[in-house]
Protein backbone atom coordinates (compact mmCIF):
# COMPACT_ATOMS: atom_id res chain seq x y z
CA UNK A 1 0.00 0.00 0.00
CA UNK A 2 3.29 2.47 -0.51
CA UNK A 3 1.59 4.17 -3.42
CA UNK A 4 -1.15 6.03 -4.42
CA UNK A 5 -1.55 7.86 -1.19
CA UNK A 6 -1.54 10.97 -2.61
CA UNK A 7 -4.27 10.69 -4.97
CA UNK A 8 -3.41 12.82 -8.26
CA UNK A 9 -6.10 15.35 -8.89
CA UNK A 10 -4.93 16.82 -11.72
CA UNK A 11 -4.94 13.49 -13.28
CA UNK A 12 -8.89 13.31 -12.73
CA UNK A 13 -8.79 15.98 -15.89
CA UNK A 14 -6.64 14.31 -17.75
CA UNK A 15 -8.19 13.66 -21.23
CA UNK A 16 -6.25 10.96 -23.50
CA UNK A 17 -7.34 12.23 -27.54
CA UNK A 18 -8.55 9.15 -29.11
CA UNK A 19 -5.64 8.78 -32.17
CA UNK A 20 -6.78 10.56 -35.48
CA UNK A 21 -10.15 9.56 -36.77
CA UNK A 22 -13.51 10.68 -35.44
CA UNK A 23 -13.90 8.70 -32.52
CA UNK A 24 -14.09 11.24 -29.23
CA UNK A 25 -11.62 11.54 -26.46
CA UNK A 26 -11.80 8.76 -24.13
CA UNK A 27 -11.30 9.69 -20.36
CA UNK A 28 -8.23 7.42 -19.15
CA UNK A 29 -6.93 8.26 -16.26
CA UNK A 30 -3.47 7.14 -15.27
CA UNK A 31 -3.27 6.49 -11.52
CA UNK A 32 0.51 7.09 -10.07
CA UNK A 33 1.72 3.71 -10.83
CA UNK A 34 4.64 4.27 -8.17
CA UNK A 35 7.90 4.76 -9.98
CA UNK A 36 8.88 1.90 -12.89
CA UNK A 37 11.62 1.79 -11.47
CA UNK A 38 10.52 0.27 -8.10
CA UNK A 39 8.31 -1.95 -10.13
CA UNK A 40 11.52 -3.10 -12.20
CA UNK A 41 13.53 -3.48 -8.94
CA UNK A 42 10.32 -5.83 -7.84
CA UNK A 43 10.64 -7.73 -10.77
CA UNK A 44 14.27 -8.67 -10.45
CA UNK A 45 13.94 -9.35 -7.37
CA UNK A 46 11.55 -12.55 -8.32
CA UNK A 47 13.66 -13.66 -10.43
CA UNK A 48 16.57 -14.10 -8.30
CA UNK A 49 15.39 -15.18 -5.43
CA UNK A 50 15.92 -18.98 -4.48
CA UNK A 51 12.85 -20.05 -5.67
CA UNK A 52 12.53 -17.57 -8.79
CA UNK A 53 8.71 -16.07 -9.05
CA UNK A 54 7.34 -13.67 -11.72
CA UNK A 55 3.68 -11.71 -10.74
CA UNK A 56 0.93 -12.65 -12.62
CA UNK A 57 -0.01 -9.22 -13.43
CA UNK A 58 2.84 -9.52 -16.01
CA UNK A 59 0.48 -11.93 -18.24
CA UNK A 60 -1.25 -8.94 -19.95
CA UNK A 61 0.77 -7.34 -22.88
CA UNK A 62 -1.51 -6.72 -25.49
CA UNK A 63 -0.71 -10.88 -27.14
CA UNK A 64 -1.38 -11.87 -23.59
CA UNK A 65 -4.81 -10.66 -23.33
CA UNK A 66 -5.58 -11.94 -26.32
CA UNK A 67 -4.40 -14.96 -25.27
CA UNK A 68 -6.65 -14.82 -21.78
CA UNK A 69 -9.74 -14.35 -24.01
CA UNK A 70 -9.41 -17.31 -26.15
CA UNK A 71 -8.65 -19.84 -22.91
CA UNK A 72 -12.04 -18.18 -21.60
CA UNK A 73 -13.46 -19.92 -24.30
CA UNK A 74 -11.95 -23.12 -24.22
CA UNK A 75 -13.94 -26.14 -22.91
CA UNK A 76 -11.83 -26.92 -20.53
CA UNK A 77 -11.55 -23.26 -18.48
CA UNK A 78 -15.30 -24.14 -17.18
CA UNK A 79 -14.87 -20.79 -15.04
CA UNK A 80 -16.55 -18.27 -17.93
CA UNK A 81 -19.50 -20.69 -18.78
CA UNK A 82 -19.90 -21.30 -14.84
CA UNK A 83 -20.36 -18.07 -14.25
CA UNK A 84 -22.60 -17.02 -17.36
CA UNK A 85 -25.04 -20.02 -16.25
CA UNK A 86 -24.67 -18.71 -12.35
CA UNK A 87 -25.57 -15.21 -14.12
CA UNK A 88 -28.57 -16.07 -16.00
CA UNK A 89 -30.14 -18.43 -13.58
CA UNK A 90 -30.16 -16.04 -11.09
CA UNK A 91 -30.34 -12.61 -12.84
CA UNK A 92 -33.57 -11.32 -10.53
CA UNK A 93 -32.25 -12.72 -7.16
CA UNK A 94 -28.88 -10.92 -7.90
CA UNK A 95 -30.41 -7.74 -9.40
CA UNK A 96 -32.38 -7.46 -6.57
CA UNK A 97 -29.27 -7.55 -3.85
CA UNK A 98 -27.13 -4.16 -5.83
CA UNK A 99 -28.39 -0.52 -6.24
CA UNK A 100 -30.37 1.15 -8.85
CA UNK A 101 -28.23 3.27 -10.93
CA UNK A 102 -24.86 2.57 -9.35
CA UNK A 103 -21.16 3.83 -10.25
CA UNK A 104 -20.28 0.45 -12.11
CA UNK A 105 -16.98 -0.47 -10.90
CA UNK A 106 -15.51 -2.88 -13.49
CA UNK A 107 -12.24 -4.20 -11.70
CA UNK A 108 -9.32 -5.84 -13.86
CA UNK A 109 -12.79 -4.99 -16.74
CA UNK A 110 -10.42 -6.45 -19.66
CA UNK A 111 -12.66 -6.49 -22.45
CA UNK A 112 -14.93 -5.65 -20.32
CA UNK A 113 -17.55 -7.80 -21.79
CA UNK A 114 -18.79 -9.33 -19.06
CA UNK A 115 -20.43 -5.94 -18.04
CA UNK A 116 -23.53 -4.50 -20.27
CA UNK A 117 -26.59 -6.91 -19.29
CA UNK A 118 -25.89 -5.27 -15.97
CA UNK A 119 -25.06 -1.81 -16.65
CA UNK A 120 -28.32 -2.24 -18.64
CA UNK A 121 -30.31 -3.49 -16.31
CA UNK A 122 -29.21 -1.56 -13.47
CA UNK A 123 -29.20 2.14 -15.00
CA UNK A 124 -25.82 2.39 -14.31
CA UNK A 125 -25.00 6.09 -14.22
CA UNK A 126 -20.93 5.70 -14.75
CA UNK A 127 -19.33 3.23 -16.17
CA UNK A 128 -15.85 2.94 -14.18
CA UNK A 129 -13.24 0.47 -16.31
CA UNK A 130 -10.13 -0.35 -13.99
CA UNK A 131 -7.42 -2.19 -15.42
CA UNK A 132 -3.71 -2.37 -15.35
CA UNK A 133 -3.22 -2.95 -19.27
CA UNK A 134 -3.73 0.35 -20.90
CA UNK A 135 -4.65 -0.33 -24.41
CA UNK A 136 -7.09 -2.72 -23.65
CA UNK A 137 -9.07 -0.30 -21.39
CA UNK A 138 -8.78 2.65 -23.66
CA UNK A 139 -10.58 -0.01 -26.54
CA UNK A 140 -13.21 -0.99 -23.50
CA UNK A 141 -13.87 2.67 -22.73
CA UNK A 142 -14.20 3.67 -26.16
CA UNK A 143 -16.76 0.88 -26.83
CA UNK A 144 -18.75 1.46 -23.33
CA UNK A 145 -19.36 5.27 -24.94
CA UNK A 146 -20.68 4.19 -27.81
CA UNK A 147 -22.69 1.26 -26.39
CA UNK A 148 -24.21 2.56 -22.83
CA UNK A 149 -26.11 5.60 -24.29
CA UNK A 150 -26.58 8.07 -20.97
CA UNK A 151 -24.25 6.13 -18.68
CA UNK A 152 -21.03 7.88 -18.54
CA UNK A 153 -17.72 5.48 -19.42
CA UNK A 154 -14.18 6.66 -18.13
CA UNK A 155 -11.02 4.18 -17.20
CA UNK A 156 -8.68 4.36 -14.32
CA UNK A 157 -5.67 2.17 -15.35
CA UNK A 158 -4.21 0.96 -12.40
CA UNK A 159 -2.18 -1.98 -10.65
CA UNK A 160 -5.09 -2.81 -7.69
CA UNK A 161 -2.75 -5.76 -6.69
CA UNK A 162 -0.53 -2.75 -5.14
CA UNK A 163 -3.52 -0.41 -3.98
CA UNK A 164 -6.59 0.79 -4.88
CA UNK A 165 -7.94 3.95 -4.22
CA UNK A 166 -10.76 5.44 -6.34
CA UNK A 167 -12.24 7.77 -3.92
CA UNK A 168 -11.74 10.69 -5.65
CA UNK A 169 -13.51 9.60 -8.18
CA UNK A 170 -16.68 7.90 -6.60
CA UNK A 171 -16.95 11.39 -5.10
CA UNK A 172 -17.44 13.26 -7.97
CA UNK A 173 -20.72 11.03 -8.38
CA UNK A 174 -21.23 10.64 -4.70
CA UNK A 175 -24.70 10.63 -4.39
CA UNK A 176 -24.88 7.32 -6.56
CA UNK A 177 -23.55 4.52 -4.51
CA UNK A 178 -20.75 2.04 -6.07
CA UNK A 179 -20.82 -1.21 -7.13
CA UNK A 180 -17.84 -3.43 -7.13
CA UNK A 181 -18.38 -5.57 -10.11
CA UNK A 182 -14.95 -8.49 -10.35
CA UNK A 183 -15.63 -11.32 -11.82
CA UNK A 184 -13.81 -14.06 -13.27
CA UNK A 185 -12.54 -15.60 -10.23
CA UNK A 186 -9.59 -13.08 -10.44
CA UNK A 187 -9.43 -12.20 -6.44
CA UNK A 188 -8.44 -16.21 -6.92
CA UNK A 189 -4.56 -15.44 -7.71
CA UNK A 190 -4.08 -13.30 -4.09
CA UNK A 191 -2.68 -15.81 -1.16
CA UNK A 192 -5.13 -15.06 1.68
CA UNK A 193 -3.10 -11.82 3.58
CA UNK A 194 -3.13 -10.09 -0.02
CA UNK A 195 -6.88 -10.93 -0.76
CA UNK A 196 -8.14 -9.69 2.41
CA UNK A 197 -6.31 -6.42 1.72
CA UNK A 198 -8.10 -6.06 -1.41
CA UNK A 199 -11.43 -7.23 -0.34
CA UNK A 200 -10.77 -4.43 2.57
CA UNK A 201 -9.81 -1.69 0.08
CA UNK A 202 -13.07 -2.04 -1.45
CA UNK A 203 -15.18 -2.34 1.58
CA UNK A 204 -13.33 1.02 2.76
CA UNK A 205 -14.52 2.08 -0.81
CA UNK A 206 -18.60 1.51 -0.09
CA UNK A 207 -21.15 3.61 1.40
CA UNK A 208 -24.54 1.44 3.17
CA UNK A 209 -25.76 0.97 -0.07
CA UNK A 210 -22.85 -0.01 -2.08
CA UNK A 211 -21.92 -3.74 -2.74
CA UNK A 212 -18.77 -6.12 -4.36
CA UNK A 213 -20.09 -8.52 -6.79
CA UNK A 214 -18.00 -11.17 -7.65
CA UNK A 215 -17.21 -14.28 -8.66
CA UNK A 216 -14.79 -16.93 -7.21
CA UNK A 217 -13.87 -20.64 -8.32
CA UNK A 218 -14.57 -23.61 -5.90
CA UNK A 219 -12.47 -26.56 -5.02
CA UNK A 220 -13.22 -29.38 -6.87
CA UNK A 221 -11.76 -32.62 -8.65
CA UNK A 222 -8.11 -32.58 -9.23
CA UNK A 223 -8.45 -33.66 -12.93
CA UNK A 224 -11.23 -30.79 -13.74
CA UNK A 225 -8.64 -28.21 -12.27
CA UNK A 226 -5.35 -29.56 -13.58
CA UNK A 227 -7.04 -29.90 -17.48
CA UNK A 228 -8.27 -26.54 -16.76
CA UNK A 229 -5.00 -24.98 -16.54
CA UNK A 230 -3.22 -27.42 -18.68
CA UNK A 231 -5.46 -27.27 -22.19
CA UNK A 232 -4.79 -30.06 -24.42
CA UNK A 233 -4.33 -27.04 -27.32
CA UNK A 234 -1.54 -25.11 -25.41
CA UNK A 235 -3.05 -21.81 -25.13
CA UNK A 236 -2.64 -21.52 -21.23
CA UNK A 237 0.61 -22.77 -22.28
CA UNK A 238 1.54 -19.99 -24.72
CA UNK A 239 -0.09 -18.01 -22.02
CA UNK A 240 2.26 -18.66 -19.75
CA UNK A 241 5.02 -18.50 -21.45
CA UNK A 242 3.99 -14.99 -22.94
CA UNK A 243 4.81 -13.62 -19.53
CA UNK A 244 9.19 -14.53 -20.69
CA UNK A 245 8.55 -11.73 -23.63
CA UNK A 246 6.81 -9.69 -21.50
CA UNK A 247 9.77 -10.13 -19.07
CA UNK A 248 12.03 -9.39 -21.50
CA UNK A 249 11.20 -6.22 -22.43
CA UNK A 250 10.67 -4.93 -18.73
CA UNK A 251 13.85 -5.71 -17.24
CA UNK A 252 15.88 -6.92 -20.73
CA UNK A 253 16.35 -10.03 -20.31
CA UNK A 254 16.73 -12.89 -22.93
CA UNK A 255 14.65 -15.87 -21.96
CA UNK A 256 13.60 -17.95 -24.76
CA UNK A 257 10.11 -19.10 -24.41
CA UNK A 258 11.00 -22.67 -26.04
CA UNK A 259 13.18 -23.37 -22.97
CA UNK A 260 10.87 -23.76 -20.70
CA UNK A 261 7.61 -25.63 -20.21
CA UNK A 262 4.42 -25.02 -19.12
CA UNK A 263 3.21 -26.65 -15.91
CA UNK A 264 -0.23 -26.45 -13.33
CA UNK A 265 -0.46 -28.17 -10.46
CA UNK A 266 -2.98 -28.86 -7.95
CA UNK A 267 -1.80 -28.17 -4.36
CA UNK A 268 -5.09 -29.73 -2.53
CA UNK A 269 -3.47 -28.83 0.69
CA UNK A 270 -2.95 -25.01 -0.74
CA UNK A 271 -6.12 -25.05 -2.17
CA UNK A 272 -4.53 -23.86 -5.22
CA UNK A 273 -3.61 -23.87 -8.59
CA UNK A 274 -0.08 -23.68 -8.83
CA UNK A 275 1.14 -22.07 -12.52
CA UNK A 276 4.72 -22.83 -13.15
CA UNK A 277 7.50 -22.50 -16.09
CA UNK A 278 10.07 -25.46 -15.96
CA UNK A 279 13.50 -25.29 -17.58
CA UNK A 280 13.35 -27.97 -20.39
CA UNK A 281 17.07 -27.89 -20.15
CA UNK A 282 19.70 -25.63 -18.29
CA UNK A 283 20.75 -22.66 -19.51
CA UNK A 284 22.19 -18.90 -18.18
CA UNK A 285 19.70 -16.40 -18.67
CA UNK A 286 20.92 -12.60 -18.77
CA UNK A 287 18.44 -10.75 -16.55
CA UNK A 288 19.47 -6.88 -17.45
CA UNK A 289 23.43 -6.63 -16.53
CA UNK A 290 23.22 -9.76 -14.17
CA UNK A 291 23.28 -13.45 -14.93
CA UNK A 292 20.93 -16.42 -13.48
CA UNK A 293 21.99 -20.13 -14.17
CA UNK A 294 18.35 -22.56 -13.85
CA UNK A 295 19.30 -26.28 -14.17
CA UNK A 296 17.16 -28.73 -16.20
CA UNK A 297 14.00 -28.99 -14.02
CA UNK A 298 14.14 -25.83 -12.11
CA UNK A 299 11.41 -23.81 -12.07
CA UNK A 300 9.65 -20.29 -11.86
CA UNK A 301 5.96 -19.58 -10.46
CA UNK A 302 3.83 -17.47 -12.55
CA UNK A 303 0.63 -17.73 -10.72
CA UNK A 304 -1.36 -18.98 -8.16
CA UNK A 305 -4.94 -19.25 -8.84
CA UNK A 306 -6.50 -20.24 -5.17
CA UNK A 307 -10.33 -22.51 -4.80
CA UNK A 308 -12.06 -21.80 -2.30
CA UNK A 309 -15.48 -23.55 -0.72
CA UNK A 310 -18.52 -20.63 -0.58
CA UNK A 311 -18.33 -20.50 3.40
CA UNK A 312 -14.45 -20.50 3.41
CA UNK A 313 -14.92 -17.10 1.16
CA UNK A 314 -17.83 -16.41 2.97
CA UNK A 315 -15.38 -15.91 6.40
CA UNK A 316 -12.89 -14.40 3.90
CA UNK A 317 -15.32 -11.48 3.74
CA UNK A 318 -16.53 -11.14 6.70
CA UNK A 319 -12.92 -11.10 7.88
CA UNK A 320 -12.38 -8.27 5.57
CA UNK A 321 -15.25 -6.33 7.46
CA UNK A 322 -18.19 -7.07 4.93
CA UNK A 323 -21.43 -8.00 7.05
CA UNK A 324 -24.34 -8.68 4.64
CA UNK A 325 -23.41 -11.60 1.75
CA UNK A 326 -25.32 -13.34 -0.43
CA UNK A 327 -24.42 -16.24 -2.37
CA UNK A 328 -25.18 -18.01 -5.49
CA UNK A 329 -23.23 -21.52 -7.32
CA UNK A 330 -24.29 -23.47 -10.60
CA UNK A 331 -25.80 -27.07 -10.53
CA UNK A 332 -22.47 -28.92 -10.47
CA UNK A 333 -21.08 -26.14 -7.35
CA UNK A 334 -18.28 -25.31 -9.05
CA UNK A 335 -18.61 -21.80 -9.13
CA UNK A 336 -19.70 -19.57 -7.07
CA UNK A 337 -21.08 -15.71 -7.23
CA UNK A 338 -21.09 -13.48 -3.99
CA UNK A 339 -22.71 -9.98 -3.31
CA UNK A 340 -21.73 -8.24 -0.55
CA UNK A 341 -21.86 -4.89 1.33
CA UNK A 342 -21.09 -2.88 4.34
C1 LIG B 1 -7.65 -14.27 -14.62
C2 LIG B 1 -6.73 -14.99 -12.56
C3 LIG B 1 -8.96 -15.57 -13.13
O1 LIG B 1 -6.64 -17.85 -12.36
O2 LIG B 1 -8.12 -18.72 -13.68
C4 LIG B 1 -6.33 -18.61 -16.63
C5 LIG B 1 -5.92 -16.60 -15.07
N1 LIG B 1 -4.41 -18.49 -15.69
N2 LIG B 1 -5.61 -19.68 -17.01
C6 LIG B 1 -7.31 -17.83 -13.40
C7 LIG B 1 -5.58 -17.88 -15.79
C8 LIG B 1 -4.44 -19.60 -16.45
C9 LIG B 1 -7.22 -16.64 -14.35
N3 LIG B 1 -7.60 -15.38 -13.68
Amino acid sequence: MERNEEFPQSALSQLETAPAGAAPPVRVVEMAMGNAEGERARLMQGLFRPRATIEPKYFYDPRGCALYERICTLPEYYLPGAERRIFAQHREAILRELPHAPQWIDLGCGDGRKSPDWVRMLKARRYVGVDIAKEALSATVRRAIRDYGDTEALGIVCDFSRSLDLRAVIAEMADRPAVFFYPGSSIGNFPEPDAIALLRSVRDHLTPAGRLFLGVDLVKDRDVLETAYADPQGVTAAFNRNVLAVVNRIVDADFVADRWEHRAVFDAQAARIEMRLVARESQLVRIGDRRRGFARGDSILTEYSHKYTVEGFGTLLASAGFARVRAWTDDRRWYAVFVAGV
